[in-house]
């Protein structure tokens, strides 16, 4: 089985990121042939200063090792390492409808934030459709947000093999309904873009800063308390061991247990599972030629599997 996801090199990564994406790709690596990418050509459509995103592909790539990725078991490379995936991007749009792309929420989402809208910006969901075929993935980790643009790349595949015969494997979304979304401060889904996020690597007394700031009712702190409605439960879900979840509802339920207090839990949780990540991560910035390394070989073995895919679609469509 192979399971395929990317993570863009938009800035510095939060829980959010995380939980969303990176630890269901991490659990995976257990579980297939895994292949991840940092979708550096897809940045482009954001970022548009050069040294910025230089520093962001190198920083995630980091900051994935330090996380757990093991570059024995994932195939760990940059997008633009493998150009193949243009090309096929464009074997790939003369099948895909205009109105396929122009009911993406993501591309509806962008316009409606006032980002004029280039061809990259509109055909995003191609390349990632070609970033999915061109390893005849079977299974992609994503957050729910890019759960349509799985279902777009499954409509354009179907469509091109019907059309030209069978080169594609047509994919599965997978999305972990538990955690797939991850509220921010303030309460609305985890982005950079709200300013509502909790980075994974930040100065600690940010992070803490951070989750002090955490919206929360007006129950007072005597009266009991609805952990299901709480943010800062809902993030303390996400780190904690089900016996402390359950003891951390109790608290809430049973009353004089401040929102105070479970922020200062929450930061002690989050401070303890994310210690080792941070040591890994101090080692890693030291030894920087062995991720430029992870990546360079990862895009080598990347590259001659996109090969043989491209090479299928360019014959069926006529070109070879
Ligand atoms: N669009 C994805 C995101 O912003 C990143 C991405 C690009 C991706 N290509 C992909 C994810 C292919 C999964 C599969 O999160």
């Amino acid at each position: 089985m192979r399971i395929l996801s990317g993570i863009q090199p938009s800035g510095k990564l939060h829980l959010g990121n995380y939980f969303g994406m990176m630890e269901p790709a991490l659990e995976l690596q257990e579980k297939g042939e895994a292949y991840l990418f940092i979708a550096d050509y897809h940045a482009l459509t954001t970022v548009n200063n050069p040294e910025q995103l230089r520093k962001a592909i190198i920083d995630v790539a980091v900051d994935f090792l330090a996380c757990g990725l093991d570059s024995n078991k994932t195939v760990f490379f940059r997008q633009s390492d493998v150009p193949e995936v243009t090309e096929l991007m464009w074997l790939l749009s003369i099948v895909t409808p205009m109105g396929l792309l122009e009911r993406c929420h993501s591309y509806k989402d962008k316009i409606a934030k006032g980002i004029s809208p280039n061809h990259g910006l509109f055909a995003y969901p191609v390349l990632m459709a070609a970033d999915i075929l061109a390893y005849q993935s079977n299974i992609v980790p994503v957050g729910k947000d890019q759960k349509q643009h799985v279902e777009v790349t499954r409509d354009i595949a179907i469509k091109f093999n019907n059309q030209y015969g069978e080169v594609f494997t047509i994919p599965e979304p997978f999305i972990r309904d538990e955690v797939a979304v991850v509220p921010g401060i303030d309460g609305q889904k985890m982005s950079k873009s709200y300013d509502n996020h909790i980075e994974l690597f930040g100065d600690e007394n940010v992070i803490k800063s951070r989750i002090m700031k955490i919206v929360t009712d007006s129950t007072p702190l005597e009266k009991p308390k609805d952990p299901d409605k709480c943010n800062v439960f809902a993030l303390y879900k996400l780190f904690a061991e089900p016996d402390e979840i359950n003891k951390m509802r109790e608290r809430y339920l049973a009353g004089g247990f401040g929102y105070g207090e479970a922020k200062k839990a929450l930061f002690e949780k989050i401070r303890e599972k994310l210690s080792p990540f941070r040591k890994k991560r101090e080692e890693l910035i030291k030894n920087i030629d062995f991720v430029y390394e992870v990546l360079r070989k990862g895009g080598q073995k990347a590259r001659e599997e996109a090969s043989l895919t491209l090479a299928k679609a360019r014959k069926v469509v006529g070109l070879d």
